[in-house]
């Protein structure tokens, strides 16, 4: 059965139990902080198990894209050298959201897998949690597994609910035991059964896991119970393939023995047994996903995981002789084998391509420096790496730490881990920061099972009064009431306060009721449904649950966001028209002062790209289109022409704003009524953030007049200061600088005259030693380049020689030194630059003939300058 037909077998199989078949959603978790990426089915499905999000169904399934590398479920490690591990993989999954649970899962597993896939049911074996006698129980006496081969697993990583069977998706999150399902391939291969001291051997492969959901767990580790008992289950869909097509590695199957092939190809290497293919065929799904699914390579959080990946695919092409690119020719074969399953990645595939192809180009120039330095450094380190020069192969050759520790593991070798991480400190905090975010607006559970989602009102108005207070939160608990000068965050039935979301930032205000006002200083989603209005209370009483108050938002405020929003929209659009469509959306802030647009485009913008897009937008300010606003199905707004966002998630229902036939956008935020309001749109800035991602800054309305005003004066100082205006003094500007260049032009030469007659003088002073001319002197003010100018000059007139000279300014040195003919027998420049320097707390090295170096301008340098001739002798 060819791994297209199984996905399509799983999905009709549950189709026909009443499940809803939903898309695979992206690898990058929409609004979901606490992962770095979708590591399981159930990650889209999270805020369905909390309670606080409801779909239109109880019963869901789906193939989902899913990728473990650089969180809490990491394999990156084990690629290569196993049969079944993937840093990229497919999982076919089955849900019940409150509705049916043990009995009906196990059934429907055991259904689908013996009487659709036919599988032998004595091959299969299975694994419980320790103490759920109900699970063994219906594996038993319901399904007739014989207990010898269902296992019963403990609590086997250290801790209470820590076990192989015991699934929670993160360190915090919904979590519960489960049951797995493992497939025997046979005795020929070797490992034991789950649960036995060789467990992790190739035999028994677990091809399923139910996970019932039961519990929800709190960053202090205690677990509460979900609002309702859910299923969860997650099947590999290669090592499913694997056991259906006969084979006993993933790496076999028909969709990788095609990427295997090609690799082979594209590497020249015949034994398509090599684990390097193998690295590189896994690799190029995960980064080929990850691009579409919007992430670049760059230097942190998620990005810096893709780097890692497309690194230790390249390191093993390197390893099978590829000396050029190759890697992003693995995506041509990759469309042919998943791009039906997937056509985001065949729209995508230049994109993909290009972005492989830079990193590519870019790694390539330092690998080779970088191994070369591996070999130096493993030739002199016995069996552990040294923490600091792991640390100086990823500083100075991009060496991710695990590409090292995967080389060095090839050699029999291992990294001071700890060492590397000391010496790494700080990038590692930034890392950190990326991959855990602070739980802001934290929804206590209960509370959201009592209340309806918030209304909002404020499409259309900005003021509401009598809204319900339903809920006080303080300190991330549910309080009955605030009092005089207390914060905290307060939900109302309905309110015309948007919420931070989709780039846009929450709006300020106050609710004011008959004893008090609660100032709004910012407005943000809870639980995805609920708006909190954080803020602080003043009032006579405590404002309590149930008390009605009078919502106003801060409109100046608002408008000024309104106007940076739609603008943003509009500069979306004149950005795809002028740059291309491979522009999209990788980040936004809308806020009242400026907005911040951020898009994938490879290279900065030119001047005159700006301007076109800044005409664009203006022309469409002008044209003064109504924006209209739509709702509809997600399908008929995509068909309508709608951009929706890589990586968001969308309701059944969604919101469509087109501003006339310019841009038309998924977006929930609040907007103009026609494009005329934004009344001017200028640019401020456009820069790089990362790898292929740029960054506009701009500005629109009363905030746009404001920055030409400002403009304006800086160009009346300029001005003023050239005594002329306009073009003038422009034209005098350039005068100015042409003076200047003519000057420094002047000053160059007599600067090299001085030294010529520095040189004339130093040589007449040198001393002998053994019949080598040495000299050494302290030149005030010469730069570098002039000393080195005079070192050729010495070493002309002098022949075999040995000179020192140190230019000082501002209290520090330039040291140069240079050896020439016979004394190049004797001592190395590098030397002799590096025995001054170490006496002037500084440092230098360079080749054996010139060498340079610096460091202060210490009183005793005279001293350590006489004392050279002397040391040349006797170094
Ligand atoms: N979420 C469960 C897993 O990933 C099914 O194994």
């Amino acid at each position: 059965m060819k791994t297209s037909d199984i996905r399509s077998a799983f999905l009709d199989y549950f189709r026909s139990k009443d499940h809803t078949i939903v898309p695979s959603s992206s690898l990058v978790p929409s609004s979901d902080p606490t992962l770095l990426f979708t590591n399981s089915g159930m990650v889209q499905f999270k805020n369905v198990f909390l309670g606080s999000e409801k779909p239109g169904y109880v019963r869901a399934a789906d193939v989902q894209r899913c990728l473990r590398a650089g969180g809490k479920h990491n394999d990156l490690d084990a690629v290569g050298y196993t049969a079944r591990h993937h840093t990229f993989f497919e999982m076919l999954g089955n849900w019940s959201f409150g509705d049916y649970f043990k009995r009906d899962a196990i059934a429907y597993a055991w259904e689908l897998l013996t009487e659709v896939f036919k599988l032998p049911a004595d091959k299969l074996w299975v694994t419980v949690y320790h103490t759920d006698d109900e699970a063994f129980d219906i594996w038993n006496k319901q399904v007739g597994v014989p207990a010898e081969r269902i296992v019963r697993i403990g609590d086997n990583k250290g801790a209470p609910f820590a076990s192989d069977n015991f699934w929670q998706m993160a360190d915090t999150g919904p979590c519960g035991p489960c049951t797995e399902i493992f497939y025997d391939h046979g005795a020929d291969i070797a490992g034991g059964p789950p649960g036995s001291p060789d467990e992790d051997g190739d035999r028994y492969i677990e091809i399923w896991n139910l996970v019932f959901m039961q519990f929800d767990r709190a960053p202090d580790g205690t677990l509460s119970p979900l609002p309702a008992p859910c299923v969860d289950t997650g099947m590999g869909l290669e090592r499913l393939a694997a056991v259906l097509q006969h084979v006993h590695s993933n790496y076999e199957i028909d969709l990788f023995a095609h990427l295997i092939r090609v690799a082979g190809e594209l590497t020249g290497t015949q034994d398509l047994g090599n684990k390097s293919l193998r690295v590189i065929a896994d690799h190029i799904r995960a980064c080929s996903f990850l691009i579409v699914d919007g992430v670049l390579p760059s230097n942190e959080g998620r990005g810096y995981v893709l780097r890692r990946i497309i690194r230790r695919a390249l390191r093993h092409g390197w390893m099978l002789g590829v000396r050029g690119d190759f890697f992003w020719k693995m995506v041509q074969p990759l469309v042919e084998e998943m791009g039906e399953a997937y056509p985001e990645l065949s729209a995508r595939q230049a994109f993909v391509e290009d972005a492989l192809r830079t990193e590519e180009q870019r790694f390539g120039e330092t690998l080779e420096h970088g191994m070369r330095l591996f070999d130096d450094i493993a030739g002199k380190s016995g069996k552990t790496i040294p923490g600091v020069d792991a640390f100086r192969l990823y500083d100075t050759y991009g060496f991710p730490v695990d590409l090292t520790a995967d080389i060095a593991r090839e050699r029999g070798l291992e990294v001071d881990m700890a060492g590397f991480e000391q010496a790494m400190n700080e990038q590692r905090e930034r890392a950190r920061a990326a991959g855990k975010f602070e739980a802001k607006g934290q929804m206590p559970a209960e509370l959201a099972s009592q209340l309806k989602p918030t209304v909002f009102l404020g499409y259309d108005a900005l003021q509401g009064s009598g809204s319900k207070v339903l809920g006080i939160v303080r300190g991330g608990k549910q309080v009955d009431q605030l009092g005089e000068g207390e914060e905290g965050l307060i939900i109302l039935d309905r309110t015309p306060f948007y919420a931070e979301s989709g780039g846009q930032v929450g709006d300020t205000g106050t609710l004011s009721s008959a004893s008090g006002r609660f100032e709004v200083g910012d407005t943000l989603k809870m639980g995805g449904v609920f708006f909190g209005h954080a803020g602080t209370w003043h009032g006579d009483q405590p404002l309590r649950t149930g008390d009605l108050v009078d919502a106003s938002v801060d409109a100046s405020r608002r408008q000024a966001i309104v106007l940076n929003h739609s603008a943003t929209h509009l500069l979306h659009a004149a950005l795809r028209q002028v740059l291309g469509t491979h522009v999209t959306q990788k980040g936004s802030l809308v806020a009242p002062e400026r907005l911040r647009f951020d898009f994938s485009h490879h290279k900065p913008m030119s001047h005159d790209e700006l301007a076109r897009v800044e005409a664009l937008v203006n022309a469409e300010v002008r044209r003064n289109a109504a924006a209209e606003v739509h709702n509809m199905g997600y399908d008929q707004a995509i068909e309508f022409g709608a951009m929706a966002l890589f990586g968001e998630k969308y309701g059944d229902e969604v919101r469509v704003l087109k501003m006339g036939d310019f841009s038309t956008e998924l977006c929930g935020g609040t907007h103009v009524g026609r494009t005329g309001d934004i009344g001017l749109f200028k640019v401020v800035s456009e820069a790089g953030v990362a790898s292929g991602v740029r960054r506009i800054e701009a500005v629109t309305g009363a905030g746009a007049l404001a920055y030409i005003a400002d403009e304006e004066r800086r160009l009346a100082e300029f001005s003023q200061l050239l005594s002329s205006s306009g073009d003038d003094a422009v034209e005098k500007l350039r005068q100015l600088f042409d003076r200047q260049k003519k000057l420094e032009r002047e000053l160059e030469s007599l600067r090299s005259k001085a030294a010529g007659s520095a040189t004339a003088d130093l040589a007449g002073s040198a001393t002998d030693v053994d019949g080598i001319k040495v000299v050494a002197a302290r030149l005030e003010g010469l730069d570098a380049k002039s000393l080195r100018d005079s070192v050729d000059q010495l070493k002309q007139q002098l022949g075999d020689c040995v000179i020192l000279l140190a230019g000082a300014a501002d209290g520090r040195v330039s040291l140069i030194a240079g050896v020439h003919g016979k004394a190049l027998a004797r001592i190395k420049a590098g030397d002799v630059v590096a025995h001054v320097a170490k006496q002037i707390d500084g440092k230098g090295g360079g080749r054996p003939d010139m060498a340079q170096g610096g460091g202060t301008d210490a009183p005793e340098l005279p001293t350590i300058l006489s004392a050279l001739p002397e040391w040349i002798s006797a170094p």
